[in-house]
């Protein structure tokens, strides 16, 4: 018997969403021609420039984040270009199958599930393979909670004929990656994650590399076309209908973002994810990325414990949704994140529950030594911040 309704989701994708930008999606529909959503989308473009820390244009599509992935490669590459991918999860996997559906021709850099590329291991790819055309990567590998190299990787890029594309979907609006500081040629990011709104909304931008790469590619395109949008923007349109609610609901958080500032929005993800790291530390538990993100905690789960029990408990009786692990990490991995509107009484909650599962499985702990240790480091923040 379930004995509490509340559902908390430490999913990483969809996220919690924050009442006020749920509440704004619920307005009135306005039509998308008119010049009232013109400047609503003046508004939204302003803001995504703040988000990805660009003075670029930010397009985006009504899809999930694979839309964005799909865009980056219709209109930058051409059938045969060398990409590089860096294959070290889920996602990884993902941009080689995106790159092998269109015809490119990719160079794998695979890497153990749970560790980080090395920027060695790109840099010896281009000097053997100098006419590489692109380099696939994600900012944080959301099934593994790694967090790659990006700027070290971006350096080297430079430094070629070739542009570094960036899956930022589960990283952009968590920690810190500023697109032109770092050069980065495109960066894509989705609604339901990083940035704590409900799926259905994909972005992309291009830098001028990028951008120049897009004007000779030769692979078909239609609705994730950026010439298309290029020519809508500069009438202060789109080129279809945009998921007008999800636009009210985007327009809201990127005001959310701007007002709190991201650089006090990254220290907020950044001790979340501190005190859920130590606190399960505490617990004798293992993490289990080598370079741990702050957009999810990632625990190696004990030898003998029914991961897969232990969650379902958590989800049907306590209302607490977990991820656990993707194709050969399932039964070994849980997966806490801290994307979304989350509190840090939410991560003190995530904890406690945690506590009670193990307990319950056979992992004897003692009560709240975990919670224990995340409230000491929250509380040393609030002190430091707030009092
Ligand atoms: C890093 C990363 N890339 C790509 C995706 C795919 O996004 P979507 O499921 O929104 O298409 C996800 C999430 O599923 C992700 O976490």
């Amino acid at each position: 018997m379930k004995f509490l309704n509340k559902k908390y989701l430490f999913t990483p994708g969809p996220v919690s969403v924050a009442p006020e930008v749920l509440l704004s999606m619920a307005q009135p529909i306005t039509h998308h021609r008119l010049p009232e959503f013109s400047e609503i989308l003046k508004e939204i473009r302003e803001n995504l420039k703040y988000l990805f820390q660009t003075q670029k244009e930010v397009y985006f599509f009504a899809s999930s984040g694979t839309g964005a992935m799909e865009s980056a490669i219709v209109n930058i590459f051409s059938p045969g270009d060398k990409v590089i991918v860096i294959v070290g999860g889920k996602f990884g996997q993902r941009w080689l199958e995106l790159s092998k559906t269109f015809g490119l021709d990719p160079i794998v850099i695979d890497i153990p599930w749970g560790r980080a590329v090395k920027p060695e291991e790109v840099e010896k790819v281009f000097k053997k393979t100098p006419d590489v055309k692109g380099v696939l990567i994600q900012a944080c590998e959301t099934s593994t909670g790694v967090k790659h190299p990006v700027k070290e990787i971006a350096e080297i890029v430079k430094e070629t004929e070739a542009v570094i594309v960036v899956d930022a979907i589960s990283a952009l609006g968590v920690y810190e990656l500023p697109m032109d500081k770092w050069g980065l040629d495109v960066v894509i990011t989705g609604s339901q994650k990083a940035l704590s709104l409900p799926p259905g909304l994909s972005f992309i931008a291009f830098s001028d590399k990028a951008q120049t790469l897009a004007e000779k590619s030769k692979l078909p395109k239609y609705y994730f076309n950026l010439q298309k949008e290029k020519k809508a923007y500069a009438k202060d349109t789109t080129a279809f209908t945009p998921a007008v609610s999800l636009l009210f609901g985007l327009r809201k958080m990127l005001k959310r973002i701007k007002e709190i500032g991201l650089e006090k929005l990254f220290k907020h993800y950044q001790i979340l994810s501190l005190a859920c790291r130590k606190a399960v530390s505490a617990l004798n538990l293992e993490i289990f990325s080598e370079v741990p993100s702050e957009s999810l905690t990632v625990i190696k789960v004990p030898e003998g414990l029914n991961t897969n029990e232990l969650l379902k408990f958590l989800r049907n009786k306590l209302g607490i949704v977990f991820a656990g692990g993707q194709e050969h990490l399932k039964g070994k991995i849980i997966r806490i994140a801290h994307m979304g509107d989350q509190s840090f009484f939410d991560l003190l909650i995530a904890i406690s529950a945690l506590e009670m599962g193990l307990n319950l499985f056979g992992y004897p702990i003692t009560y709240g030594i975990g919670v224990k240790v995340a409230e000491e480091i929250l509380f040393d923040y609030i002190k430091k911040e707030y009092l």
